[in-house]
């Protein structure tokens, strides 16, 4: 047409400028707030880094104090909206779960969407982050049938959604610290990855100036797809496909290859990154630290091993540069905590949480300009309306 850029996929478009988070792909390098994800990972804590993503700077004690005790103080849910899950069937996948009752919080605090009150704005952010970890636990106790827990504000923010999630009612339930640690730091390494599919969706869904909640909603529903943050449920059930078929690796990478079935090796590959991802390295060394200290599924973690030693070596693989993703290790770790399949990707969206958020503030800083991307159209030309009778 003379001036629209045709780029399906945006592959090559920058949708927005951004100060948030780093990628360089062709080196592996992820950075927030330009601290290396390495060191966050092994020095920071998740609470700390949604700090970081949303105001810019690594918070001081008292900051980090303070932001702490406000979040603790949303952490419960409004009675009215527990009923919610009431609706939903006992078998529910728990992502749609979460976007629903993420979406419904909108209606309990019309009193927070005022995008141009900074207060209010901030309000929104520690509710929502405060409530989510809540929401996420519930749509695990509504999937077994068990009793929803209230917060127990005693404890930091992971270890309240453990509690929430595994604990019951008529038992004390003991968080382990190195569990917590571990999800901590997973959180941590899903916090923030700019302009991926759900961010750009909650960018997009802001830019018309719709509020947080129902900006976060429609970036968990973009979040569940397969080929991004489901993954980490495909990447499972795939090893467990792998497994039940005699455990061949061979076999199911030739199946990849020959494009059998449009089958794709979960986990592996990526839009951004041309070489290992940074975030994977990390999985893959707690990985094994995990399994030992809580003993979960170590045949499937082999079997993950050997995908990827035999990805790593094959022209296939190698030509496209596909390597392994975050979400190539998560779930084998997830699943040796005590999750569920399903849960998985619920895991990812807590740990997104604080990016979503923080795109959301940063577009909201100029003022916006609703997204509205072109076309190329392909259809007919002008036609001739016909009478239902003559067609
Ligand atoms: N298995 C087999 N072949 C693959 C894979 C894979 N996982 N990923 C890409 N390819 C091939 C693809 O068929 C294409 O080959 P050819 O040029 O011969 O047709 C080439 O590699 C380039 O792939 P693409 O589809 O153009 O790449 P993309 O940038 O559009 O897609 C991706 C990126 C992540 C969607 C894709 O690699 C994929 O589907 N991976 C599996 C799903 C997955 O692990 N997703 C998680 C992403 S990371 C974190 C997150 O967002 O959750």
């Amino acid at each position: 047409t003379g001036y629209t850029t045709y780029d399906p996929g945006f592959v090559n478009t920058a949708s927005t400028k951004s100060a948030i988070t780093y990628i360089d792909g062709d080196a592996g390098i992820l950075r927030y707030r330009g601290y290396p994800i390495e060191q966050l990972a092994q020095r920071s804590t998740f609470i700390e880094v949604s700090y970081l993503l949303i105001y810019g700077e690594l918070p001081t004690p008292s900051q980090l104090e303070d932001f702490t005790d406000r979040i603790r103080r949303h952490t419960l849910l409004h009675e009215d909206l527990k009923h919610f899950f009431d609706g939903f069937p006992r078998n529910a996948h728990p992502m749609p779960v979460l976007s629903s009752v993420t979406n419904a919080l909108s209606a309990y605090y019309e009193d927070s969407l005022d995008l141009h009150d900074q207060a209010q704005v901030e309000l929104s952010t520690v509710r929502l982050l405060a409530k989510l970890p809540t929401i996420a636990a519930y749509a695990y106790k509504k999937s077994v049938g068990q009793p929803f827990l209230y917060p127990d504000n005693s404890l930091g923010l992971v270890e309240n959604f453990l509690r929430m999630t595994f604990g019951l009612p008529a038992e004390p339930y003991e968080v382990d610290p190195e569990l917590a640690a571990a999800l901590d730091m997973l959180l941590i390494l899903h916090a923030d990855h700019e302009q991926n599919c759900s961010t750009s969706t909650v960018r997009l869904v802001g830019s018309s100036e719709a509020n947080l909640f129902t900006s976060v909603s429609g970036g968990i529903n973009a979040l569940w797809g397969p080929l991004h943050g489901g993954a980490n449920q495909a990447v499972l059930e795939m090893l467990e496909r792998i497994r039940a078929d005699g455990g061949d690796a061979e076999k199911f990478m030739r199946r990849v290859k020959n494009r059998e079935d449009g089958v794709r090796l979960m986990g592996f590959g990526h839009r951004v990154y041309k070489n290992y991802d940074p975030r994977a390295a990390i999985v893959k060394k707690t990985a094994d630290a995990v399994l030992s200290r809580l003993g979960g599924d170590d045949q499937l973690l082999e079997i993950a091993k050997t995908v990827e030693e035999r990805a790593l070596t094959d022209d296939y693989f190698t030509e496209r540069k596909l390597y392994p993703n975050v979400d190539f290790y998560t779930g084998v770790i997830y699943r040796a905590m005590g999750f569920p399949t399903r849960m998985f990707t619920v895991l990812f969206a807590m740990g997104r949480l604080p990016g979503w958020i923080a795109h959301w503030r940063e577009l909201h800083q100029e003022p916006v300009r609703i997204g509205r991307p072109r076309q190329v159209y392909t259809g007919y030309s002008e036609r001739e309306y016909l009478d239902l009778a003559s067609r």
